[in-house]
């Protein structure tokens, strides 16, 4: 009897001593695992995003002077079609596109290639701002 509570006793000790251990090297394992590291990763690049369209606004009223053209509120005017969703004359609308567009412009109209001299910083950026509007996903 003695013999036998003594070997549950061993037994016990090491069941927790396992435990204790799995516990301790797991859990920071645990933690830094997937949910928290993709809500971060998630949070990461929406904030690029945002930030990447914000730069656009600024490129777009600004430096490369589409405003001009294409509308403060990217509507269109007399000498440039609107920007918002539409049936749009060069392509399909993707980012791509677009970009290709603002890239090398339509030859033979007013919309020449990298317009008020931009760069490929906010070429990119501007790009990312079109979009987004003509997607309604930004506010122009
Ligand atoms: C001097 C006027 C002018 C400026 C400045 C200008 N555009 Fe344009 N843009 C045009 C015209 C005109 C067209 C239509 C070309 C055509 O007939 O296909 C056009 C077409 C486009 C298109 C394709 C539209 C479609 O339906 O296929 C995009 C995208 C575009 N412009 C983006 C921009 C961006 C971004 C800027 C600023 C970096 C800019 N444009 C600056 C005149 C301008």
């Amino acid at each position: 009897m003695a013999d036998h509570s003594a070997l549950s006793f061993s037994f016990l000790r090491r069941l927790v001593a396992t435990s204790l251990l799995a516990a301790v090297v797991l859990a920071p394992g645990l933690a830094a695992q997937q949910p928290a590291d993709t809500n971060k990763a998630f949070r990461d690049s929406v904030a690029v995003r945002l930030k990447l369209i914000e730069a656009g606004r600024h490129v777009f009223h600004g430096e490369g002077t589409c405003f001009a053209c294409h509308g403060p509120n990217l509507e269109g005017t007399a000498i440039a079609p609107t920007l918002r969703a539409h049936k749009w004359r060069n392509g399909d609308g993707s980012l791509a596109m677009i970009m290709r567009i603002v890239r090398t412009g339509v030859p033979n109209t007013a919309m020449i290639s990298h317009p008020g001299g931009i760069n490929e910083d906010e070429l990119l950026q501007v790009t990312a701002y079109v979009w987004a509007v003509s997607r309604g996903v930004a506010k122009p």
